[in-house]
């Protein structure tokens, strides 16, 4: 969480900055702040809120060709402008901005500086303080940068100006992540490339606990101890065009639409010329090693996990456990001799995964990272990784992403059962072409789902979603994506486990929304749905064709009964959206959270 963004070239600063903060926004939006240098000094703008705040209080008459800048989802300290970054030593020589987490701030503070009256009560404040205790005794910045660096526990990414250098933005970063992009007489640092991409496409990887210099005309990589570091940049693969939000009028909305062409696009990237899956020999020989799987996921990537559980017990016949990740942590449960750990996440930064990712390892387990971001943490340390193509997750809540990783699971499954000789009687490939057009199909029915919003969910207190078997498991993503986007507290709940105590909740005019796609549970989730009817629910049906009865309120498409998660879900999204319009709520940037969750 949190973005941060630095500039040093010769055009102007503010500009670049600003928008930058907005591309990172989607990282955190309680507060945000830029700092920029120039001959008259540090010239500082906090405020607390949104970019679009920020960008009014910033003094446009200010001139100047390097800056640093930061988007905030607080953690330590409450959303104000004290504690935005930002962030000063006690002289003003000293500017920083820091995405992480500094586990030890509090005995840093205590052994290095105690004679320090502090401003904020963020842990980053403790960084940029102790810069200056150590600038103070060495007379050398960047000896006090990297002595300074070393002294850090935790998660960072670090952008620095010191006040009497026009020439350097002090770098570095430890877990969190962190790019520097290149370009022809200006450089700059993101936490994601997309900040960065209106000027350039050029970007060099920094490793943690590297410290980088970066100047007009270079940047200079080097390790703790100094050493000068050689790497070659790459080129990024996203286009500018990916990331902006077109004729739409919410990321949400165009993710959700964009979901037919991403399962074709995923379609393609795992077919081979012979229509034969194609998957890393590598991947396969583990999946077939494995005599457990153990999924490991946060969020809407965990319920993504559930679907996967089904496809690989199924198809590939291997016993599989999905696990929240912040709790595996704490609470691992016991391992089989031979576990492979797949990882879900679609930024492939979350911090509660990542933490489990450094566990098993050091077990000597393997991992295998499924991520919309190759080159992300979670993707560079496990052994392996799926890509979901599913291009640039903007918005908050997620909705392309989760049907990519549902996808690429099934393939994974498939691929399994295939390279094991199993009898499988379906073709993969040909039913997910089906669940295209059939997501296509879904995609266009947007008045349907903004009436059927604003007829259930407008101005309700509570919600509910049931289902049976892999409706069940769309029920939680359901239940999620409402209460992130438009606070209705609402809970996804297994059909026949109403009646066990929550059915005691449903009262006249509770919203229920029962899902059926499974033959084989038709009958007894439409006894649930009775039930809750019996007791003054407000019940919405939806089904698939050749399931479905006169009085359901939509209808499906119909899919392989394997599958019905990657359609079924997308009336759900859209409900949540257009419940979320109606409330006047603000759909792309939830309030109270950030995209990617970098802090356990
Ligand atoms: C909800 C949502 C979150 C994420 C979760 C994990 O819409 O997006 O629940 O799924 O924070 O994030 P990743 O997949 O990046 O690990």
């Amino acid at each position: 969480m949190c973005g941060i963004v630095g500039y040093i070239g010769t055009n102007d600063s503010k500009s670049i900055l600003l928008h930058g903060l907005e591309k990172l926004e989607y990282r955190g939006y309680d507060s945000a702040g830029i700092a920029v240098l120039n001959d008259d000094g540090v010239n500082l703008t906090k405020v607390k809120g949104r970019i679009a705040n920020l960008k009014k209080s910033v003094d446009n008459s200010v001139e100047s060709t390097m800056g640093i800048g930061h988007t905030r989802w607080a953690t330590h300290g409450e959303p104000s402008i004290i504690n935005a970054h930002p962030h000063q030593s006690a002289s003003g020589q000293f500017t920083i901005v820091h995405n992480g987490v500094i586990e030890n701030y509090q005995d840093l503070k205590r052994d290095y500086l105690r004679d320090v009256t502090f401003v904020s009560e963020t842990d980053t404040e403790v960084i940029v303080q102790l810069i200056e205790k150590l600038y103070d005794k060495y007379k050398d910045t960047l000896q006090a940068f990297r002595e300074a660096m070393g002294l850090l526990k935790g998660s960072y990414a670090i952008g620095m100006i010191d006040a009497d250098d026009s020439d350097t933005l002090y770098v570095s970063k430890n877990k969190s992540p962190l790019l520097i992009g290149l370009g022809d007489g200006f450089n700059l640092i993101a936490s994601d490339a997309m900040a960065t991409l209106k000027e350039t496409d050029q970007y060099l990887e920094i490793f943690d606990k590297e410290i980088v210099l970066v100047n007009r005309n270079f940047v200079e990589v080097q390790k703790l101890n100094g050493t000068v570091v050689e790497r070659k940049p790459y080129t990024a693969q996203i286009d500018a065009s990916d990331i902006e939000k077109g004729t739409y009028p919410h990321y949400m909305l165009k993710e959700i639409d964009e979901q037919p062409i991403v399962m074709r696009k995923i379609i393609r990237e795992y077919q081979d010329e012979n229509n034969e899956l194609k998957l890393d020999k590598s991947i396969r020989s583990a999946m077939q090693k494995a005599d457990r799987i153990y999924i490991i996921a946060a969020g809407t990537s965990y319920h993504a996990g559930l679907v996967g559980k089904d496809f690989i017990e199924k198809l590939a016949k291997i016993p599989t456990e999905v696990h929240v990740a912040s709790e595996f942590s704490y609470n691992m449960p016991l391992l089989s001799e031979k576990p492979l750990f797949v990882f879900i996440s679609q930024s492939g930064e979350t911090a509660d995964s990542r933490a489990v990712l450094v566990k098993i390892k050091e077990l000597g387990h393997p991992a295998l990272t499924m991520t919309n971001v190759p080159g992300s943490t979670l993707s560079r340390e496990a052994d392996y990784t799926l890509h979901l193509h599913a291009g640039p997750e903007i918005a908050v809540a997620s909705t392309k992403a989760y049907t990519a990783q549902i996808a690429v699971l099934a393939i994974l499954a498939t691929d399994t059962a295939k390279a094991k000789g199993l009898e499988l009687e379906f073709e993969l490939m040909k039913e997910l072409a089906i669940v295209a057009n059939a997501m296509e199909v879904l995609t266009d029915q947007k008045e349907e789902m903004e009436r059927l919003a604003r007829e259930y969910l407008a101005t309700t207190r509570n919600a509910f979603f049931i289902g049976r078997s892999g409706d069940y498991n769309v029920s939680l993503e359901a239940a999620l994506k409402l209460k992130e986007i438009s606070y209705i507290q609402a809970e996804g709940f297994a059909g026949g486990e109403l009646k066990h105590g929550t059915i005691a909740l449903i009262e006249d005019g509770t919203p229920v929304i029962a899902l059926s796609t499974h033959e084989n549970v038709n009958y007894s989730i439409r006894g649930n749905v009775q039930e809750v009817v019996a007791r003054g629910a407000n019940a919405l049906i939806i089904s698939m064709k050749g399931l479905e009865e006169d009085t359901d309120d939509f209808v499906l498409p119909s899919v392989h009964d394997l599958l019905t998660p990657l359609t079924s879900v997308i009336p759900m999204q859209l409900l949540a959206y257009y419940a979320a319009l109606h409330r006047d709520c603000d759909v792309d940037k939830p309030r109270n959270l950030a995209k990617s969750v970098t802090v356990e």
